[in-house]
């Protein structure tokens, strides 16, 4: 089973930051999963539409500037990382899982990828691209077929996993309150992957990996990984 830290290893460094990523790095997270917004032209490493909750600033991330953004603490005197910076930061080391937040963020993300991939040492399939806007995945999947991406849903839909059939994802991100047996079996029938968050008590790792879910996002990736007993010896 994968382990892919959410927003970094969130749990014990501020979320969607360079500390965050660097320790899933060092905790030997599979993947590290993060949310982009836009800002003027560039994707920026946040997870709310809000500066208030995770930084010393206030108002609409989409309403600053970066010259806003860079000064701002977003916790433990970190900075609200770019997209290319945690690229640089994580260096190719583990996997990366952006998730798309916010409108026409996926306009600006195949040329840093390109980027990330010519000038960081990369390989595409180490990127998979999510988000809960469908639409966006789509654009995405029809302007770069090989490039991987996940569909997520806070929900048990009508028809189990056809949705992400539909968009020829190639796995689907489920709410762990919402990881209905017949859902995950739906899925995975499909051939699709199934990516579950966020999960960081034991008794929930116990039952997804009962489940045979292929990954968990959690906040506390070297914690979930000696609970399922995944820890090297
Ligand atoms: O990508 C999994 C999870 O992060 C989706 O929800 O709100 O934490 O971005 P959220
Ligand atoms: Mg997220």
């Amino acid at each position: 089973m994968l382990i892919i830290a959410h927003r970094g290893a969130s749990g014990e460094a501020p979320e969607n930051t360079l500390a965050a990523m660097t320790l899933a790095v060092a905790q030997q997270a599979d993947a590290i999963e993060l949310d982009v917004h836009r800002v003027e032209d560039t994707l920026v490493v946040i997870h709310d539409r809000f500066l208030d909750k995770t930084t010393s600033g206030r108002g609409p991330v989409s309403q600053s500037t970066l010259a806003q953004l860079a000064q701002l603490d977003a916790g433990q005197g970190e900075r609200v990382p770019t997209l290319w910076q945690v690229l640089e930061c994580v260096g190719a080391r583990c996997g990366l899982n952006i998730e798309l937040k916010g409108m026409a963020t996926d306009e600006l993300l195949l040329p840093l990828l390109e980027q990330a991939v010519a000038q960081l040492g990369y390989r595409w399939e180490q990127f998979l691209v999510s988000s809960f806007h469908h639409p966006m995945l789509a654009r995405i999947k029809g302007t770069k077929p090989d490039l991987r991406i996940g569909a997520l849903t806070a929900s048990c839909p009508l028809n189990y996993a056809e949705f992400a059939s539909e968009l020829a994802a190639d796995a689907v991100h489920l709410d762990v309150d919402f990881a209905d047996p017949a859902l995950i079996a739906d899925a995975q029938q499909r051939g699709l992957k199934v990516y579950v968050y966020t999960v960081d008590k034991a008794e929930d790792l116990a039952q997804m990996a009962a489940l045979g879910v292929d990954g968990v996002f959690t906040n506390f990736p070297a914690r979930s990984r000696a609970q399922l007993g995944l820890t090297d010896p």
